[in-house]
């Protein structure tokens, strides 16, 4: 798998009743396995409880992206890297204590992470640069899979880029990224990808990540 591109399927619109069998269809073709947490208040929908998020966190043979989208989230969020998430995004729009959260993440050994809605500036938040393992630009309003991806949002993601410099920061986009959009996501300066219904709408989830990663590389290397 390449240092410079990873793609983390979403499991939002995977058949949860047999979770374990979707998880294993794309496991060795994936970076990560992105989990989307809503509890129905930060969001309108709600996916899992933290016990069920827990049950895929130990029983996926690909490290978790636990991607939270739920009010008051700094409690909760530091529990999920104590778990074994490999990775924990926090809402800027659900912190009271950003710092404290990422830090928190951090000292269990997890990937930290902030996510901005689209409406949400990341200019607010560039102080944080020196304290997150990766910026999640949204492009969707959070809540649903199967949304049109917002190109608009492109802007943010290059300012993002220009923000993280020469850090090692991953950049990450989520929201109807597709073979149609990554390349655009690509250009803009993103190298983390989370796609839900273009991987488990296809015929064959594995062939259609791998298909995502390739046009991904293609992509950077014309840039
Ligand atoms: C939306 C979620 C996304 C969603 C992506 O709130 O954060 O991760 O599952 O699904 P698609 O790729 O279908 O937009
Ligand atoms: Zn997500």
């Amino acid at each position: 798998m390449s240092d410079h591109i990873r793609i983390t399927p979403s499991i939002l619109n995977a058949d949860f009743s047999r979770l374990d069998e979707e998880i294993a269809r794309i496991a060795s073709v994936s970076d990560f396995i992105h989990l989307d947490v809503m509890d129905n208040i930060f969001v309108p929908n709600f996916t899992f409880d933290f016990d069920a998020a827990l049950k895929i966190i130990k029983s996926s043979p690909t490290p978790i992206d636990a991607h939270l989208m739920v009010a008051d989230v700094d409690q909760i969020a530091i529990q999920y890297a104590e778990v074994g998430a490999a990775s924990v995004t926090i809402h800027a729009e659900a912190t009271s204590d950003i710092s404290s959260t990422l830090k928190g993440i951090r000292s269990h050994g997890a990937r930290a992470a902030l996510a901005v809605k689209p409406s949400t500036s990341i200019e607010s938040y560039s102080e944080f640069v020196d304290r997150v393992d990766m910026f999640l630009i949204m492009t969707v309003e959070p809540g649903f899979g199967g949304q049109k991806f917002m190109e608009s949002m492109m802007d943010k993601v290059r300012t993002t880029k220009k923000l993280i410099g020469s850090r090692p920061i991953w950049l990450q986009v989520d929201g109807g990224i597709s073979l149609e959009t990554i390349e655009i996501a690509v250009e803009a300066g993103a190298d983390t990808f989370v796609s839900g219904s273009a991987v488990f709408k296809a015929e064959d989830p594995a062939k259609m990540v791998i298909a995502l990663r390739e046009r991904a590389h293609s992509a950077k290397l014309h840039l």
